[in-house]
């Protein structure tokens, strides 16, 4: 039984204030998550103000990328452990606006995978095609790609906390969401692969989150599907009333 998660990327959006202000508001108007793991992900200058005041609640905090390196002459990077001392205990990893404007490759969401879990941050690891490679009937090959070349060498303890969002780059902030049957086959395809690469118990114990314009509208349908296990959501949870409106889809 793999409980729900449902987690808001920010993005390069809200300053501490308003960030502050948007927890206080999803916390007020849902008192009783139930099963359903909560998280948002603030810029990293709002980390540690945020994880301060959802310290108490059911709302736990993510980063959106960290470096590899723990620390040393990066400058402007932000190592893991700095990411775990602000208040993060997951992070976002290979989201694809980092692997089309940051050069993020496989081989760098492999390390940043790693340096997640060496230093005690769950990660959620982003794949997905573009519309072009769907279009091509590209899919799975390009999903293949990445799930295993951004997690080759974990250990099991590692796959067994592991997260997975499959965000296809044609639905991310276009308004256009994938199908729930869509996003069910890749899903679908991700656990085969899980289990090869983990063995089937443990496969079926990682999370596959579903991101791509999920919205209070469509969030429902969408984790109906067995494979869905929770979105990651980007423009509707910077709206409390909408991401609370996901995330009781979820409990649902
Ligand atoms: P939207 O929900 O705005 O489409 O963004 C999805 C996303 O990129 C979450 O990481």
């Amino acid at each position: 039984m793999r409980i729900p998660m449902i987690a808001g990327n920010w993005k390069m959006n809200l300053t501490i204030g308003a960030g502050l202000e948007l927890v206080k508001s999803i916390h007020y108007s849902h008192r009783h998550p139930g099963e359903v793991d909560v998280v948002v992900a603030p810029p990293f200058t709002a980390i540690h103000s945020i994880a301060e005041a959802v310290k108490d609640s059911y709302i736990s905090v993510a980063a959106q990328n960290i470096h590899w390196e723990t620390s040393g002459a990066f400058t402007g990077e932000i190592s893991p452990v700095f990411a775990k001392d602000a208040g993060a205990e997951y992070v976002i990893i290979g989201h694809s606006e980092r692997r089309q404007y940051f050069a993020e490759t496989n081989e760098t969401v492999n390390k940043k995978t790693k340096a997640a879990f060496a230093h005690g941050l769950t990660p959620i690891v982003c794949v997905g095609e573009t519309l072009a490679e769907r279009e091509a009937g590209r899919v799975e090959e390009v999903i293949n790609t990445q799930v295993t070349q951004g997690l080759t060498g974990l250990s099991a303890t590692n796959f067994e906390k592991l997260i997975i969002a499959y965000e296809p780059v044609w639905a991310i902030g276009t308004g256009k969401t994938a199908t729930g049957q869509q996003a069910e086959d890749v899903h679908t395809f991700i656990r085969e692969l899980l289990v090869k690469l983990a063995g089937p118990e443990i496969a079926q114990k990682i999370r596959i989150l579903y991101g791509g314009s999920v919205n209070a509208k469509n969030a429902k349908e969408l984790l109906s599907f067995p494979n869905i296990d929770g979105a990651l959501v980007g423009g509707a949870s910077l709206k409390a009333p909408d991401f609370v409106e996901i995330i009781k889809g979820a409990t649902a």
